[in-house]
């Protein structure tokens, strides 16, 4: 296994090979790898297989946040294909390819920024989201998660999937790059761009207890899969 400082080692050379490429837009940057999108992904398959096993039994609805193609939603609804999702996204080419795939299933896609979507209030037996809220920083993310514990029922789940930075030099290292190029480029503070800035476990779960979950389970994988629950 690869140890922390060689990582590091390997993350500061990426970032400096790649210091001169623009930032793309978010919605372009997945649209233009639609194809071999799945492939890429397939790395993650145990933590997909993680994400479907927390799906608790009898759960009727779930909102996906960042759903992409779905790639969470091959195993949920392998386990059970009646249950009802809605997939936000704001990348239409990805809820095409996902409807594509499952015409079939009780599937709502809505083509929108999930910061400005409104779940609802206790609407969702489960909300999950993978491998997507680490593209943002966590000030942004403290607002959705209070929003998230808001739209869950009671007794309900909040399952999320992400990328963990494995220390605080490395979320820090990719913090101060992401604002610098931002600045560098003059992106508007509204618009989205591709850039990976993870927190760490403890930053991460400090953000969920504080918007009001319980972490039932934290599977520290190399994406890890963070079990939260809304109290009865
Ligand atoms: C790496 S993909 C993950 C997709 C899917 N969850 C999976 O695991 O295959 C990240 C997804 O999040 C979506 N996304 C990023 N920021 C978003 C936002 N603010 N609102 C809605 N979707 C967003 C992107 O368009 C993309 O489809």
């Amino acid at each position: 296994m690869e140890t922390q400082e060689a990582y590091l080692r390997g993350l500061k050379q990426w970032l400096q090979d790649t210091e001169n490429a623009p930032l793309e837009e978010m919605a372009e940057f997945f649209a233009k790898r639609l194809d071999g999108y799945e492939e890429h992904m397939s790395v993650w398959k145990k933590s997909y297989r993680l994400v479907a096993e927390a799906v608790p039994d009898g759960c009727r609805k779930i909102l996906d946040l960042g759903c992409g193609t779905g790639l969470e939603l091959d195993l949920i609804w392998k386990k059970d294909p009646d249950i009802e999702v809605t997939g936000v996204d704001l990348c239409r080419d990805m809820l095409d390819k996902l409807i594509e795939k499952y015409p079939d299933r009780h599937f709502n896609a809505v083509c929108q920024d999930y910061f400005q979507y409104d779940p609802g209030h206790e609407q969702w037996d489960a909300v999950i989201s993978f491998e997507s809220l680490h593209h943002f920083l966590p000030e942004r993310k403290e607002e959705l998660y209070r929003k998230i514990y808001r739209s869950v029922k009671a007794g309900g789940f909040f399952i999320l999937g992400d990328y963990i930075a494995c220390c605080d030099e490395e979320e820090e290292l990719l913090r101060d790059v992401y604002l610098k190029r931002r600045k560098q480029s003059a992106i508007p503070e509204d618009r989205f761009v591709h850039f990976d800035i993870p927190l760490t476990m403890e930053h991460e779960t400090a953000l969920l207890r504080s918007a009001g979950f319980r972490l039932e389970n934290i599977m520290d994988e190399d994406a890890a899969v963070i079990v939260c629950r809304k109290e009865e």
